[in-house]
């Protein structure tokens, strides 16, 4: 299927799930307040694949961060809340291959990955209903 829709209304507030795109999986998140607050408040230019919270979210969906599960150093899939809780140093994704750490809005900042987690084309056609593709 070239695009897939998601109903994220189910997704309660600091939980996560993931979902199949073209064969790769798709990390849809709905962030915390917190984690917002965290994710806004990093020194961009101190990253390694600079790029500001809102370059990682849509305007109006802001709570909702979307992205391919796969990690960029060499493609394994990074653990995260969709599997109980927020994964690494930084609230967000760790991928257990070679120790990449990704933080809550899915940007590298320890390990071996050289980007960001990718986000995907996506459109939210409501508000709780997304088309990823
Ligand atoms: Fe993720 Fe190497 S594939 S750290």
């Amino acid at each position: 299927l070239a695009s897939v829709e998601v109903d994220v209304a189910p997704i309660a507030v600091g939980q996560g799930i993931k979902v199949s795109w073209r064969g790769k999986p798709v990390f849809i998140r709905h962030l915390t307040e917190r984690e917002i607050a965290e994710a806004q408040a990093v020194d961009v230019a101190s990253l390694r694949d600079p790029a500001t919270f809102d370059e990682r979210t849509q305007e109006g969906h802001r709570q909702y961060l979307i992205q391919i599960g796969v990690c960029t150093h060499l493609g394994c899939i990074p653990m995260g809340v969709a599997d109980g809780e927020p994964k690494g140093d930084y609230d967000g994704y760790f991928c257990p291959c070679h120790g990449s750490h990704y933080d809550s809005a899915g940007r590298i900042r320890k390990g071996p990955a050289p980007k960001n987690l990718v986000l995907p084309d996506y459109e939210f056609t409501s508000k709780t209903n997304v088309r990823i593709g």
